[in-house]
């Protein structure tokens, strides 16, 4: 039998809901900060990737889902979103007077990576995210923070570690870079694979290695924000001072480098120790990226971008651990049970005209025993069922019952399909 493709899942209905309720909770908040949303394609030509994330990455290197189509376009199933936002705002020229500044929008979407399948980490996976183009102070870089913080703790999300780090501008990551090369070089043959081949490559990756001897090389390295400009130095500090105003706590990590190449000056991560992972897990992470609008420009526009993505698979399974009970149900209001086939017209009448009064209704498409009918309105835990037989409809009449309390009365046909509530409403009062 066919079977989903490895590191895919299906999301059922049962499983739906509670990312109905994320996705509604984030939106709402998102609007509160006057995020838009935007939808860019699912693929993007594989450069695009390779210039904006960068080619040494993980990302680029061994993730990509890339091929090439019938007209021998290289393409790439996109592995994150910033990429291809940025393109868009080159693009559709959103940088133009016409548009308010700072332009903010926010995606949820597929995101698609080559890793091994684990726990919180799919080869198809989701994002929730935003970006923010031409904010130019830290205000934007901790609003945006704030806002990312907001829906985590909003969604009841516990235990939640923001770490902060800056990476400067240009000038001060090369001169970094380079003090950096010269402090592991000693160490070379002690590396880890991975970190022997990022040396040289990208030598700031070899700062956040998992490999606990790695992790104790790495510790005497040179710290990167004694390397950053006064600019950088005064907003990485500014960027302190506003989320201790917002009562946002944080811890800084200068050996946290992030994974993509675009990042400048403000980085961030927040992250959970919780169980459910085994290790310590970043939920979001996200940062300031000054070079990429020119970068993908190609020198033309040059605008400052900040944003974060939240995993959503990994956030489901922290909430899902924490017992949270985000998932509302929804209950069925009514349950149409119909005795033979001569009413069934009248009976579908009457359930549509009751969906338009805004119930939701259900209704026995195979038309089988009022036995059966009656058994799935338990099932669906109805709130009514009316039960419409040959004898009510000759009277115009219809039997309804309240199956908490079990009351049963019959409602004239217009009433019940005109004003359910009323019904309701007499019901309570025990007349009819
Ligand atoms: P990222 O750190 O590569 O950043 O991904 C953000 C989040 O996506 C991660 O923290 C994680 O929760 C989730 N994630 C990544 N890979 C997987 C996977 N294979 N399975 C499940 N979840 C995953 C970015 O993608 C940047 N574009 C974020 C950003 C936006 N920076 C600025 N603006």
């Amino acid at each position: 039998m066919i079977q989903k493709p490895k590191g895919t899942v299906d999301i059922l209905p049962g499983q739906v809901e509670i990312w109905q309720a994320i996705e509604k909770t984030a939106r709402d908040i998102m609007a509160k900060y006057r995020f838009n949303e935007i939808r860019t394609p699912m693929f993007e030509s594989y450069d695009l990737f390779a210039r904006g994330v960068g080619e040494t990455t993980d990302v680029v290197t061994k993730e990509m889902y890339d091929f090439y189509d019938k007209g021998d376009r290289h393409i790439a199933l996109k592995p994150e979103g910033t990429a291809p936002i940025v393109r868009a705002f080159i693009e559709n020229k959103l940088y133009g007077p016409e548009y308010i500044k700072p332009y903010k929008v926010y995606y949820i979407s597929p995101m698609f990576r080559y890793e091994r399948p684990q726990g919180g980490r799919q080869r198809q996976f989701h994002q929730l995210g935003v970006e923010v183009f031409d904010g130019k102070t830290a205000l934007s870089d901790v609003e945006t923070i704030a806002l990312a913080w907001e829906i985590l703790e909003t969604l009841g999300v516990k235990d939640l570690k923001l770490v902060i780090n800056s990476l400067g501008d240009n000038e001060a990551r090369l001169n970094y870079r380079e003090a950096l090369i010269n402090y592991l070089k000693p160490f070379e043959e002690e590396l880890s694979e991975d970190s022997k081949t990022r040396l040289y490559q990208n030598p700031l990756r070899v700062l956040d290695s998992k490999d606990p001897k790695d992790k104790e090389i790495v510790k005497d390295a040179p710290n990167i924000l004694d390397y950053l400009s006064e600019a950088s130095k005064e907003r990485f500090e500014q960027v302190q001072s506003l989320l201790t105003a917002l009562n946002i706590p944080y811890q800084i990590d200068s050996n946290m480098v992030r994974g993509l190449d675009y990042y400048q000056d403000t980085i961030f991560e927040i992250m959970t120790n919780s169980e459910v992972f085994g290790a310590e897990t970043t939920i979001c992470g996200g940062g300031s990226y000054s070079g990429l609008v020119k970068e993908l420009s190609e020198g033309r526009e040059d605008v400052p971008g900040f944003g974060f993505a939240i995993g959503m698979e990994r956030l489901i399974l922290l909430l899902e651990a924490q017992k949270s009970d985000l998932a509302v149900e929804n209950p069925l209001d009514i349950y149409m049970v119909t005795i033979g086939q001569s009413v069934v017209r009248e009976a579908l009448q009457i359930v549509q005209a009751l969906r338009r009064q805004g119930l939701n209704v259900e209704f026995d498409l195979n038309q089988r025993k009022p036995k059966k009918q009656f058994r799935d309105a338990d099932r669906h835990g109805a709130a009514y069922t009316l039960t419409l037989g040959e004898s009510e409809l000759a009277e115009k009449n219809i039997n309804v019952k309240n199956m908490t309390s079990g009351q049963e009365h019959h409602f004239a046909i217009d009433d019940v399909i005109e004003h359910f509530d009323q019904v309701k409403e007499a019901m309570k009062e025990g007349n009819d």
